[in-house]
């Protein structure tokens, strides 16, 4: 079977790293919503400067804008056929409607809340600070980016988990250790292995 994954978790808690790991794994497309608005800031588009300021202050950027953009990349030749794990998209309610009309003929098969506690992911950005110069890493702007993870995207676990489609894995430990992890509860809950969907599906 294909798999079409959202990985859920706090600002700071491994998406982008275990999302690259996992999606190496098994040859989908890792699509990061985060990258793709800090690529279109950096590349100067319209998009990019509609975002630049909401992003360096750690706000949300608009839901109808973020559901364009990802309707757009799923519909993507790869996306489409061989799969994808989303990081960082959907954030709110609102996207989670929007996703599910956007993945209504390829449904998401599988959502992982990759839980990290707030102390934690803190230390990690505080960490990343000096190596990435992420504007949005500045400490007012995680402080307000961490708040409206519980405000706004913590209530989607409650969604998924009440979809039957939800998997919590502790993000706790080293990045080797979480990704374990991560490819048993995947393998629990799609019965997918590896890399072209072998193992048996059940869903
Ligand atoms: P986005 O880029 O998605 O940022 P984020 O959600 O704030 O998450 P991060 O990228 O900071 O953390 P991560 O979970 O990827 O962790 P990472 O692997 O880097 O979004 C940026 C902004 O774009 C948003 O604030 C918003 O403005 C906008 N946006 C994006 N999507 C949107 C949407 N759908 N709707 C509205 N607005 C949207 O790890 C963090 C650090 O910890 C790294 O340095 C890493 O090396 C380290 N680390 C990772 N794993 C471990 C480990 N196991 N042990 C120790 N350190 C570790
Ligand atoms: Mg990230």
């Amino acid at each position: 079977m294909t798999i079409r994954l959202v990985l859920l978790g706090r600002q700071g808690s491994g998406k982008g790293t275990q999302g690259a790991r996992l999606a190496a794994h098994y040859g989908i497309a890792h699509i990061s919503t985060g990258e793709m608005l800090r690529n279109a800031i950096k590349h100067g588009t319209p998009v990019g400067k509609v975002v630049k300021e909401v992003i360096d202050k750690g706000g949300l950027v608009e839901d109808d804008l973020m559901s364009s953009l990802v309707k757009g990349r799923l519909g993507e030749a790869d996306a489409r056929t061989r799969g994808y794990l989303l990081d960082g998209y959907p954030r709110t309610l609102t996207q989670a409607q929007a996703l599910d009309d956007i993945a209504r003929a390829r449904p998401i098969n599988v959502v992982v809340d990759l839980e990290v506690p707030r102390e934690v992911v803190a230390a990690r950005i505080s960490a990343r600070r000096e190596a990435e110069h992420r504007v949005d890493d500045s400490p007012e702007a995680v402080e307000h980016r961490l708040s409206l993870y519980d405000e706004r995207t913590a209530p989607l676990i409650a969604h998924y988990r009440q979809l039957g489609v939800l998997s919590v894995v502790d993000g706790v430990g080293t990045p080797d250790e979480v990704f374990t992890r991560l490819v048993a509860a995947i393998q629990t809950a799609t019965g997918v292995t590896g890399p072209g969907g072998d193992g048996q599906s059940r869903r």
